[in-house]
């Protein structure tokens, strides 16, 4: 049962629980016109700390195509945080308006200690270099639909591993799916946080940690690029020296296989060339389309709409 649930983390709900996710998402993709006044009368309140274009833009999207509304800010400085208010009597007051909150905040952990004060269904758009996991609803479906399942698949994660809040959520989304394996593509400087190695290593998860791109492009089922996360950078010269690490172009994916998916949670900078976006793989513009309705499918769950 995921109404009135938060979503904090990407293993807050279970196996089971996203694949009810995904698979009213594709209920919603074949007729949307069914679920068109499932959220008639409800608000989503929408408070972004950080900077974002797509996640706000399809949460909201999601709530107006469910026949709800919307209020929140786009950006800090139009919030009374810039008053000294605290985070936690911020979300008191959204929570008094609206019927669930999606929140992104610079800082790692802050959806949680939120969600500890917040009456109605809180989501983690984005926590600092922690979590993302309505990024991973959209990136699993994306997944389901080109592979048919999110198992028995090697995926490689290319790029900045250490800040890169996408990959952490979705690594520990797919290790919980049978015979996965992760390879992790970064230069030593990026590479994945420990406490994620340490959990694959209890799960007993089979992964590896290389630096080029090109040694292992043949091997994967899936490829999920990221950008190197300027902002979390505490010296500018390190982030000039690792930004153009990866670019993945047509040369490089001679040696792939035919049906490799590539993936890239967006926005990209330099690390795919633009050549590649017309190759059939690159399905990173579909992912975009698909984060609408797995927030869509998210609402209508932690809600309890699914009746309408
Ligand atoms: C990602 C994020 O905000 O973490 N973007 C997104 O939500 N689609 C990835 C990124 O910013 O690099």
């Amino acid at each position: 049962m995921l109404k009135g649930r938060h979503l904090i983390n990407s293993e807050d709900f279970s196996t089971e629980e996203i694949q009810s996710i995904i698979s009213l998402a594709q209920k919603i993709i074949a007729s949307p016109q069914r679920f068109s006044h499932c959220c008639d009368g409800k608000l989503l309140g929408t408070l972004f700390f950080e900077p974002s274009t797509r996640t706000r833009l399809s949460f909201e999207a999601a709530m107006l195509r469910l026949g709800g509304r919307v209020i929140g800010f786009a950006d800090e400085s139009s919030s009374s945080s810039t008053k000294g208010e605290s985070l936690v009597d911020t979300i008191r007051t959204v929570a008094s308006y609206a019927d669930l909150l999606a929140m992104r905040h610079t800082k790692e952990g802050s959806s949680f200690l939120a969600s500890s004060v917040c009456p109605v269904p809180l989501i983690n758009a984005g926590d600092g270099g922690h979590q993302h996991p309505t990024q991973t609803l959209t990136d699993l479906l994306t997944i389901v639909e080109a592979k048919g399942q999110p198992e028995g698949l090697c995926v490689g994660f290319c790029g900045d591993l250490k800040f890169g809040r996408t990959v952490h959520s979705l690594v520990k989304a797919m290790s919980r799916y049978p015979d996965n394996r992760f390879i992790f593509i970064s230069p030593k400087e990026l590479h994945i946080p420990n406490h994620i190695k340490i959990e694959l290593d209890r799960l007993g998860v089979e992964y590896r940690e290389i630096e080029r791109l090109e040694e292992v492009i043949d091997e994967l089922d899936v490829l999920y690029m990221t950008r190197v996360q300027k902002e979390r950078f505490f010296n500018e010269a390190d982030y000039i020296r690792l930004k153009d690490s990866y670019i993945l172009d047509k040369k490089k994916l001679r040696s792939a296989k035919k049906d490799l998916a590539i993936l890239h949670p967006l926005p990209r900078v330099n690390e795919i060339h633009p050549e590649v976006d017309s190759d059939p793989r690159a399905l990173y513009f579909r992912q975009v389309g698909y984060g609408m309705y797995a927030r869509m499918a998210l609402i209508i769950k932690v809600l309890g709409v699914e009746e309408c």
